[in-house]
C-alpha cells in the first residue's frame, strides 16, 4: 500500500500531483473532474493585473460621469460593467465556486509586473476561498536601464505587501532566468514566501522568416525542459524552508519521479493536461505508484530528496563537477572535437 500524501505551503495534500495555471483548471467541471481523478491541489489560471487595472480605470470614469448625478437621476446611466461585474468578478466567483464544489486546496493565482493593487486583489482571492495565493510577478526587464537587483527587489516588495495583508500562504512563481537563483529564492524565503514555485515558463515570441511576421511562439513543453527546474529543486531541498514545487516539463509517472527524487514536495503538470486531458492525473498517479512498488517504496518520505544536493556539500563544487563529468562523458562519446574519426 503506497502513502502517497505530502505537505504543501502547509496545507495536507492527498498527492503530491497538482493541476498548474492552465486552461485545464479554468471552470468549474475541469476543476471537479481533475479533483475526482486524485489531483492533490490546482491553481487557477492567472488573475493579470492588466484585467484589474482596466476595471479599475473603468471604475474610475464611471465615478467621474456621475459625480453630480443624484437620486433617481443616476439610474438613467446605462449598466456599465465595472470590477463588481466584469472579468475579475468572474475571476472571484470562480474561485468561490472551485472552493465550494471541491475537497482539495484551490489556488488562486495573480500575475502582475507593477507593485500596484497586489495586496487588494490577493485579499480579495482569499476572501472568495482560496486556500492559498501563487504570486507570478511577470517582470521582463526589456528597458536596458533596468538592473537585475531592481527586478529582485520588486519580487521581495510584492511578497512582502501580500504578505501583509493575507492569513493564506503565499507561495512564488520564479522566472528560470535570474543570474543568481539560489540568493533570490534565499531572499523569498527570508521574506516569508511559504513556498518557491520553480519555474514559470515564457511563451516566447518567434520570427517566421518565410511569412516575415512575428509569431505568437506559444508551444506547449516537453520533458527536456524539466532540467533546469529540477537542478534548481535539487540544489534549493536543504537550503530554503519555503515547500518546493515542481512545474515544467511533466509529461509522464517518470517526470513526477524525478522531480520528487530531486526535493520537490509537489509536482505540477498544465501542458500534458492540455495535451492528453484531465484524465492523464489517473495515468501519472497510477504510474506513480507503480514506481514506487517496483523499488519498494511506501511513502513519499523515502523518496523526497534521496537525489537532492547534500546540506554539506557546496552547490558550486556540486554543479561544476556535473558539467564537467558531462563533458567528459560527452568527449568519450564523440571523440575530441577535430579529431580525424567522427562520432561512433
Ligand atoms: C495554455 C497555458 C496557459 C497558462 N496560463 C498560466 C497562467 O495563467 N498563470 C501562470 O502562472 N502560469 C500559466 N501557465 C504556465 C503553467 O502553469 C506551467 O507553469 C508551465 O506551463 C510549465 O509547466 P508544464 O511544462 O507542465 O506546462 C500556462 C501554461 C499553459 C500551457
Amino acid at each position: 500500500m503506497t502513502d502517497l500524501s505530502t505537505r504543501y505551503l502547509g496545507l495536507e495534500l492527498r498527492s503530491p500531483l497538482v493541476a498548474s495555471s492552465s486552461p485545464a483548471t479554468s471552470g468549474v467541471d475541469r476543476v471537479r473532474a481533475l479533483a475526482d481523478a486524485g489531483i492533490g491541489a490546482v491553481v487557477l489560471p492567472s488573475l493579470f493585473e492588466e484585467e484589474v487595472a482596466r476595471e479599475q480605470l473603468r471604475d474610475h470614469a464611471l465615478a467621474e460621469v456621475t459625480e453630480d448625478v443624484h437620486g433617481e437621476a443616476a439610474s438613467y446611466f446605462p449598466a456599465v460593467p465595472t470590477a463588481e461585474t466584469g472579468g475579475v468578478t468572474r475571476h472571484l466567483r470562480l474561485v468561490e465556486q472551485c472552493a465550494r464544489a471541491v475537497d482539495v486546496p484551490v489556488v488562486a493565482s495573480l500575475n502582475g509586473s507593477t507593485a500596484a493593487g497586489w495586496p487588494r486583489f490577493a485579499r480579495r482571492l482569499a476572501d472568495a476561498g482560496a486556500a492559498a495565493v501563487e504570486l507570478n510577478v511577470h517582470v521582463v526587464p526589456g528597458d536596458p536601464a533596468t538592473s537585475g537587483r531592481d527586478v529582485e527587489d520588486r519580487h521581495v516588495e510584492v511578497l512582502e505587501e501580500v504578505r501583509a495583508v493575507v492569513s493564506v500562504p503565499v507561495a512564488v512563481k520564479l522566472s528560470p532566468y535570474f543570474s543568481a537563483t539560489g540568493e533570490m529564492a534565499a531572499r523569498l524565503d527570508r521574506a516569508g514566501a511559504d513556498g518557491l514555485v520553480l519555474f514559470n515558463r515564457f511563451l516566447q515570441p518567434d520570427v517566421d522568416p518565410e511569412a516575415m511576421t512575428v509569431t505568437t511562439g506559444f508551444a506547449l513543453s516537453t520533458p527536456a525542459e524539466a532540467r533546469l527546474a529540477r537542478t534548481w529543486v535539487a540544489i534549493l531541498r536543504h537550503r530554503v524552508r519555503a515547500s518546493l514545487a515542481a512545474t515544467t516539463g511533466v509529461e509522464d509517472a517518470a517526470d513526477v519521479a524525478a522531480y520528487l527524487l530531486a526535493g520537490a514536495d509537489v509536482v505540477m503538470t498544465a501542458s500534458a493536461l492540455v495535451r492528453h486531458g484531465t484524465g492523464h492525473v489517473r495515468v501519472l498517479l497510477d504510474g506513480l505508484e507503480d514506481w514506487m512498488r517496483r523499488h519498494g517504496l511506501t511513502s513519499l518520505e523515502q523518496v523526497r530528496g534521496r537525489l537532492a544536493v547534500p546540506a554539506t556539500t557546496d552547490p558550486q563544487a556540486h554543479e561544476r563537477a556535473g558539467y564537467v563529468a558531462a563533458l567528459e562523458a560527452a568527449r568519450r562519446t564523440y571523440g575530441e572535437l577535430g579529431a580525424a574519426a567522427g562520432p561512433p
